[in-house]
Order: structure tokens, then sequence, then C-alpha cells
């Protein structure tokens, strides 16, 4: 049995979204996670994850590792008390602590494997919800994003505790996306947040508000066929996450680069200080704008379009 899982990135709203301002994501489908599920030639769990080098029946693991764990909440979500004799095997071309949902992914991918083989069909909705119990076991408080656009693998426009918003663009655009190579710390940068927001949070709630109609004109555009519009936006959006010192030299080198090697906007994506950055580019400039960012010290480029 298999299921798949695409990366995301945020185009809009990181950080404003923890407090409760709308923020926009779209699913990244060239890299994805896979996972297979098959009958096992002996007993127990066993876990091939050859990107970790993980290779261990599930038994053995301690209760709280990342992928086991993972495993054992979706077994005691199905109610499912006696585990089966089963292979599962995970594979993924999403970088890990990059901002691209890598964690998201495999519990999405594993959830729908698993609860497939088990002939359990699950609406998006209880993937979702699954999905975010797992997120806040590993991550503390997340907004729910992740799991949000991954689960659903469309555009959403999410409100934490609000129903989910999906919808559609009326133009595909193309995203560039750079990687520093530097693992974001989003729980510390979250954190961070917090403590200026309580120091000062007449500032920080303007800040959040401004970026609020930020990710609202962003969707318009999107949704009205103006892509274009995008720009400018995603160039505000950095300045404001710059007040809220969560972007960090080496994202501000590549948003610059982008946008000197001919982009028309650029901002980080996701919780910043390291991680990714992305911006919006003519087809036809693509692959000179990825270029740019790698010449000024990005790891990766992702080229995607967004439809
Ligand atoms: O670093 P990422 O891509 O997982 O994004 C974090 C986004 C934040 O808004 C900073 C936190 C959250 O939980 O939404």
């Amino acid at each position: 049995m298999k299921a798949t899982a695409p990366g995301k990135i945020i185009l809009f709203g990181e950080h404003a979204v923890v407090y409760n301002r709308p923020a926009l994501a779209v699913p990244v489908e060239q890299v994805h996670v896979d996972v297979d599920v098959l009958d096992a030639n002996e007993p127990g769990v066993w876990i091939h994850a050859p990107v970790i080098n993980l290779q261990a029946e599930l038994s053995t693991l301690p209760s709280d590792h990342p992928i086991g764990s993972v495993i054992l909440k979706v077994f005691q979500h199905l109610g499912i008390l006696t585990f089966p004799n089963i292979s599962i095997i995970i594979n993924s071309t999403i970088p890990v602590a990059a901002g691209l949902g890598s964690g998201a992914a495999v519990s999405v991918a594993l959830v729908r494997a698993l609860s497939s083989f088990m002939s359990l069909s699950l609406t998006n909705e209880q993937v979702n919800q699954l999905v975010f119990e797992i997120e806040k076991l590993h991550h503390g408080t997340p907004s729910g994003i992740d799991n949000t656009v991954i689960t659903y693998n469309m555009p959403v426009y999410y409100m934490k505790d609000k129903p989910i918003e999906t919808f559609r663009s009326g133009k595909p655009f193309t995203i560039v996306v750079g990687d520093t190579g530097i693992p974001a710390p989003t729980k510390e940068s979250v954190g961070d947040v917090r403590r200026l927001w309580l120091r000062d949070s007449n500032r920080f709630e303007v800040i959040f508000n401004e970026i609020a109609q930020i990710s609202l004109i962003a969707r318009r555009s999107i949704e009205s066929g103006r892509p274009e519009m995008l720009g400018e936006l995603m160039d505000h959006n950095h300045e404001f996450l710059q007040q809220m010192t969560v972007s960090s030299p080496e994202l501000d080198v590549l948003v610059y680069a982008a946008r000197k090697a001919g982009a028309l906007g650029a901002k980080l994506s996701g919780g910043g200080r390291g991680g990714n950055m992305i911006a919006l580019v003519d087809p036809a400039l693509a692959e000179s704008v990825a270029e740019g960012l790698m010449s000024a010290g990005a790891k990766r480029t992702i080229i995607t379009e967004i439809k």
C-alpha cells in the first residue's frame, strides 16, 4: 500500500499566523515523502528509512523516536492493539529542518499508507487532525498550517481555529526556493517573537495586522490570476519579518541576490533564522535567479510552479 505527501512553502503570513492572522501556504510537489507498507516475512513492524539510515523493528526504538512515535500514535488512533507483521518503507526527497514540511509530510504519508493497509479509509479532515496531534508532540505549539497544506495538497488560506479554506490559483506562477543550508530553529524564533510581543505588544499587533492585509491581498491576487502582484507583497512581508528579528544575514543575502538576479520579489519563508527563502520569478528567469542564489551561497534551490 503506497502513499505520498508533498513538501510545502509558506508564501505569506508566517509568525503572524501564530497570533490568529491569516497565512498562505502552497504544496511543493517536486519534493515528496513516499511510504510503502508491505506484508513482512518475519514477525514485527519493520521500518526502513534509508535517508535517515534507519532500519529497525518498532519495539526496539525509544517511545519518543520521531518516526516510531508517529507509527504508535497511528495504531493507537486506529484502535489497532495487535500489531501486524509489516515492512514500512519511507523514502523522502524533502530536505529535513529546512521549513519545507518534511516532518508533517512523513506523518501524512504514514497515516495514509497505514490506514489504507488496514482497510480503514480516513477523510482528509481525520488525517489532518491526527497529523496535527503528532505535530504537537514534536513541535509544542504549531499553528497547524503545515499539516493542513500537506494533507489537502492545495493552496490554503489558513487561520488558526477557523474552518479550512483551500483555494485555486487563477494563473500558474513560478517560485524559486533557496535554502541557506542552516537548520531553521522554528521553536526558537517563535519563542523570541513571543517575548518581543509580550514586551511591546502594540508594535507587534500593528505588524501582524499589516501582514494579515498582505495575506488577504495576496490570496485575491492569486485567485484572480494576477500573481505578478505577489512580488511587491513578498518584499513588504520580508521587511516586517526583519522587524520581527526572524530574518538573518544569510537569508537577507539570498533575498537581495534573488532581487538582483531579476526576481519580482523575495522573502524568507517559514520560521526564519535559517531554512529557506522564496522568490517570485518570471519562468524565463527562473534558472538565472536559481544560479544567482547558488553564487550567493544557497546550498540548494528548487524551482516550482504553483498551479
Ligand atoms: O518553519 P516552518 O516552515 O515549519 O514554519 C513555521 C511557521 C510559523 O508561523 C513560524 C510557526 C507556525 O507554527 O505556524
